[in-house]
């Protein structure tokens, strides 16, 4: 339950200061976050009944109910401008991640530090960052059970201008040379790969279109790669 996922997100976190978990569903992030002395209190926040149920029992199995408040609600709409530092938006789509923060930008830019963690997606949650007033101040990648996590640490503020490619590899994975990155993109490429070879058999309109663009983004990832791992492809 306390994922590498889970344990990185909340080594991200500011210390010492209250945050919002947005779509917290077992509250496995709060209550790691409060039985590690990291936080001294959580905004739990879930929209769905089910989930809300089992972050209920989690808290309670843990004894953690004058630490973990748990709301129901839509997003960052149950939390009012300063009520936390920081927000956790983890485990969602980016077009979800996207909505949340478009519907309470006031919210989201009265805190001091968000982390999101979108599932798929994660160029457009970075696209959604630069044009509304977000800067991205760290990416991290986790690998865990075969599976890669994207997590970016996102402050409001003004934000550089990233091109197709950066959105999708992420700026700041790619200047800190992240040790998983070759290996996210290779995944990335065979994926792609795999996609021109259902194109190429495909007679539908606009199939020889798309194929182009995939192969596209195969030749500058696999340029990205060779840069990361300094060796000419
Ligand atoms: C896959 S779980 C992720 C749980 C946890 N955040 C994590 O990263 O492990 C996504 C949770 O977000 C909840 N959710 C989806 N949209 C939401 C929204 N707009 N507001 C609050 N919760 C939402 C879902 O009900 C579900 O419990």
């Amino acid at each position: 339950m306390f994922t590498k996922r889970i344990e990185k997100m909340a080594n991200l976190l500011p210390a010492g200061k209250v945050v919002a978990d947005i779509g917290t569903d077992h509250a496995y992030l709060p209550v790691y976050l409060i039985k590690n002395s990291i936080v001294p209190r959580v905004i739990a926040v879930e929209l769905n009944p089910g989930p809300l149920e089992a972050a209920k029992n989690t808290v309670a199995k843990y004894g953690l109910q004058g630490k973990v408040e748990l709301r129901r609600g839509d997003g960052l709409k149950p939390i009012m401008p300063g009520e936390a530092a920081a927000a956790v938006i983890a485990g969602m789509g980016g077009a979800t991640i996207n909505s949340i923060l478009a519907e309470s930008l006031e919210v989201a830019k009265s805190l001091k530090k968000i982390i999101l963690q979108p599932m798929s997606d994660a160029h457009l949650v970075r696209s959604y960052l630069q044009s509304h007033g977000f800067r991205l101040v760290d990416e991290e990648l986790v690998l865990e059970d075969n599976r890669y996590y994207e997590v970016l640490v996102v402050q409001p503020g003004d934000s550089s201008e990233f091109d197709d490619i950066m959105l999708e590899i992420g700026p700041i994975l790619f200047s800190k040379r992240h040790p998983l990155l070759a290996g996210y993109l290779e995944e990335k490429i065979c994926h792609y790969k795999q996609i021109i070879d259902s194109l190429d058999r495909s007679c539908k309109v606009g199939a020889q279109e798309k194929k182009q663009y995939f192969e596209e983004k195969v030749y500058f990832l696999e340029k990205v790669i060779s840069c990361l791992l300094d060796v000419p492809r």
